[in-house]
């Protein structure tokens, strides 16, 4: 079988004189002295609903914006992987597709290049013929997704550079197996992420935001009200993931809650790996697991020895049966809080696409944006992962959005606005006018990529060069 056909429901000759292609494409030429085979490109994405719950077993409802990584590639005569990016501070990079590793020791956060080597290494892991040698490749790479800003910028790469490997390797995958592939192989950067962004990174569809349920992964669909225009604005505030430990203490605190109850309510515990797993062994519904988790847990921070003791092992036991090397350190955990998160956030994205479901109808948007709402305010409260500045645009927002939400990681990043095409411009020039330009954060950036209207835009496309001539 061939690699994955090239997409057909666009103009290919007509994207690829976009200044980009054509600018990305002298760069390789510059860089490499040849020409590029292929061009690959991958979209960020923004949440709507459904946050910090993928990773739990939950379902999401992200779509693609028109923001992407793009790269050109080609196959080295050596085992090589060579890279060149249109940043100049990411400097160029070179390694034996036989021999790397993707972290160096002590670099913190991880250089862009260890993202690219996570996809490469998935698509290596994944070949079934033992007798497969790999092929290197050539690639210069350039982006416009904001960085660390909850956009999925380094999904989009992870995903763009297993593509890339697995058309210059001539292996054939579906888009839903790369999106697997992709969501475990980025772990190796150090975060236990779910696998919203490379599922969305793969299998969106321009027009419509996706339900994507997990274990195993489907997509469907959203078709969103008519009226309905999504606004992206920047809090100013970037945060690194894979540079702290937050994320993946709050993985190991969604863990321990669900192997803890699971172990009051006479489980194996240890085959409980996310909250969902509990959900179904327990055969309750969203509601009555939020009674469980307020039946059973504890409002305040449980200890490392309190868990121990709860789930009757040792700290070197837990550590090898819940907590991943960063949380290693980590002394205290709110279960209560974020078991409650997840469960009601699991609701709500129940609640959105069923309203979804039903169309236009009066009070759709309102009902959307309620539901926006209460996610902000429950990853703000009970799960701890917003940042004062998300917080003062969503009061910012207030005026205009009909609802207003963190979107990704949280810690600092996005903020996803819901308006309707009436206010949306409207609720753009208040952000300029009382957020960024009264905000000493704010540099003279252009406004422009800060705060901007987005529509669900389509998920990765190859272009091969060769079928263009
Ligand atoms: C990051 C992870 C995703 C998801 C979000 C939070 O983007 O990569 O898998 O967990 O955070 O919803």
């Amino acid at each position: 079988m061939s690699p994955p056909p090239p997409s057909t429901n666009i103009s290919l000759t007509s994207d690829m004189k976009e200044i980009r292609f054509i600018e990305l494409q002298k760069l390789f030429v510059d860089k490499f002295k040849c020409e590029p085979k292929y061009f690959v490109r991958v979209p960020g994405r923004v949440n709507l609903i459904g946050e910090h719950i993928d990773y739990c077993g939950y379902s999401v409802c992200p779509m693609a914006i028109q923001q992407d990584i793009l790269i050109a590639v080609c196959e080295s005569n050596n085992f090589s992987i060579s890279l060149t990016n249109t940043d100049p501070n990411h400097k160029d990079f070179s390694c034996d597709i036989r021999t790397f590793s993707i972290l160096e020791e002590g670099s913190s956060p991880p250089g862009w290049y260890s993202y690219v080597l996570c996809g490469v290494r998935g698509v290596l892991e994944s070949l079934t013929s033992e007798n497969h040698i790999p092929v290197g490749f050539l690639a210069a790479v350039t982006g416009n997704i904001p960085l660390a800003s909850g956009l999925s910028s380094s999904s989009a790469l992870v995903c763009s550079a297993a593509l890339a490997t697995a058309l210059v390797n001539k292996v054939q995958f579906t888009f839903d197996q790369l999106a697997v592939v992709c969501a475990q192989s980025e772990r190796y950067i150090g975060t236990q992420g779910g696998g919203m962004d490379q599922a969305i990174a793969f299998l969106a569809t321009a027009g419509s935001a996706k339900h994507i349920e997990f274990d195993p992964l489907r997509t469907t669909e959203i078709q969103l009200p008519s009226d309905a225009v999504f606004v992206i604005a920047h809090s100013l505030h970037s945060l690194n993931k894979a540079a702290t430990s937050d994320f993946n203490q709050r993985v190991a605190e969604c863990r321990l809650a669900g192997q803890i109850i699971a172990k009051k309510k006479g489980l194996t515990w240890r085959k409980i790996n996310k909250l969902a797993d509990l959900q179904v062994s327990l055969k309750l519904t969203l509601a009555e697991m939020e009674d469980i988790v307020a039946e059973t847990l504890h409002e305040h921070p449980y200890t490392k020895e309190e868990v121990c003791q709860a789930l009757e092992v040792t700290e070197q036991e837990l550590e090898h049966s819940s907590l991943n090397p960063k949380v290693k350190h980590v002394k205290t955990f709110k279960l209560f809080q974020r078991a409650l998160h997840v469960f009601q956030e699991a609701g709500r994205v129940d609640k959105f696409c069923k309203i979804c479901e039903e169309g236009d109808r009066s009070n759709a948007l309102e009902q959307l944006g309620q539901l926006m709402q209460a996610s902000h305010q429950s990853l703000a409260k009970l799960y701890e992962c917003s940042h004062p500045q998300l917080d003062q645009l969503i009061e910012v927002a207030s005026k205009y959005a009909l609802g207003c939400r963190l979107t990704g990681a949280g810690w600092g990043g996005c903020t996803v606005s819901l308006a309707t095409k009436a206010t949306a411009p409207a609720l753009v020039d208040l952000l300029k006018e009382e957020f960024y330009l009264k905000n000493p954060m704010y540099k003279g950036q252009d406004l422009n990529t800060l705060v901007f209207i987005t529509k669900p835009g389509s998920g990765c496309r190859i272009y091969d060069t060769e079928e263009m001539d």
